[in-house]
């Protein structure tokens, strides 16, 4: 009997989802899921909420849409293992165990710490680690624990998640040389195509930076946030280029070859910024259609959300009960 590759991924509960999470997590995620030779674990980060935001209505608001939008984007509950990651209570549990063997330098190293870090300095406050929480330093640990509590294989993430997966290598690596060869290396899988998707500004879009095109609010909202889209001066008439270019870049991630290259020459052609923005839009309605009406339908649904959430931490704890018995007697933490 072959084992199926297991395929994991998370997205964190705090915010609206919003069309980098398309792109880089969740459509790739659900067409790998459909892959037969792998199993998908497939899962909300609401843990991870509590490092971005302190708003229990935020993350519980955010963990609904987020839910819906997995199941709207055709995620199928009986095919994957669909859970909250909260539900999960291993997942805590082994936090604990990987932060006890891993090197406080290697979390110096991490990139969302060493921003935060960066900017305290920028603003020439003195104490270097003003406003950052033990949450947000060990945020590579509790990644860890959501990859290794369930062996996965291979991680779909975006681009920027590359670094964190490193850190779970290491950091499973040395659990399985000082303790026992308990978990699988994880291998991450960047989605190359779309790569870092840029928000309204041009940086990457994300909740944390408050650049992002929610993919659920209305056709008129979807409108008003692609018509922010920040561009440069050059007048219609003027020939633009592609590279480099944030509305071109979004079109790309839903566009197929011959929509890309029609707008590449349009852009070579001069294409007024408006219009360039106004295609997008066009794009993403087409592209999005199916599952902003999915979604419409699924998010009325909160119990029939919760029923399927409760049958994926029953499913995932199948997996992760086990495995939590031999991490804690490896560990040396069993009954006498
Ligand atoms: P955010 O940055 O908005 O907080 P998350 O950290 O919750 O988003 O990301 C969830 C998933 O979506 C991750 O796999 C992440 O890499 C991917 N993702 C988020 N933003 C982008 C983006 N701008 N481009 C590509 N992928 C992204
Ligand atoms: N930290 C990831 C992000 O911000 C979300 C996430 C949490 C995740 N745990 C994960 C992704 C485990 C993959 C695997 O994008």
């Amino acid at each position: 009997m072959s084992i199926k590759k297991r395929v994991l991924t998370g997205i964190t509960t705090s915010g609206t989802p919003h069309l980098g999470n398309l792109a880089g997590a969740v459509l790739p995620a659900i067409q790998a899921s459909k892959d037969n030779s792998t199993s998908s674990f497939l899962f909300l980060a609401d843990y991870h909420s509590l490092i971005k935001n302190l708003d229990p209505k935020l993350t519980h608001s955010s963990s609904l849409e987020i839910a819906a939008c997995w199941l709207a984007c055709g995620l199928n509950p009986k095919k994957v293992t669909f859970y909250r990651q909260s539900d999960i209570q291993h997942i805590m549990e082994l936090t604990w165990i990987l932060s006890c063997l891993t090197a406080k330098g290697l979390l110096n190293r991490a990139h969302a710490y060493k921003d935060a870090v960066s900017k305290n300095q920028e603003s020439k406050n003195k104490d270097l680690d003003k406003g950052i929480t033990m949450g947000l330093f060990n945020y590579p640990i509790l990644m860890a624990a959501d990859i290794l509590m369930f062996n996965a294989d291979i991680v779909p993430v975006g681009q920027d998640q590359q670094q964190h997966l490193e850190m779970t290598r290491e950091i499973a690596r040395r659990f399985n040389h000082h303790y026992q060869d308990l978990f699988t290396i994880p291998n991450a899988q960047i989605n190359k195509v779309s790569g870092v998707i840029p928000g309204l500004d041009g940086n990457k879009m994300s909740k944390s930076y408050n650049n992002v095109i929610p993919v659920f609010e209305s056709k008129d909202k979807l409108r008003k946030s692609i018509m922010k889209i920040q561009t440069n001066s050059l007048k219609p008439g003027d020939p633009k280029k592609t590279e480099g270019c944030t509305i071109f870049k979004i079109f790309q991630s839903f566009a197929d070859e011959q929509e890309q290259e029609n707008l590449k020459i349009d852009y070579s052609k001069g294409i007024a910024w408006g219009e360039a923005k106004e295609r997008l839009f066009e794009l993403l309605l087409d592209r999005l259609d199916p599952y902003r009406q999915e979604y419409k339908r699924i998010i009325k649904d909160k119990g029939e959300i919760e029923n399927i959430l409760q049958e994926g931490a029953s499913k995932a704890h199948e997996i992760s009960s086990p495995l939590m018995l031999k991490i804690r007697e490896a560990v040396g933490i069993k009954s006498f």
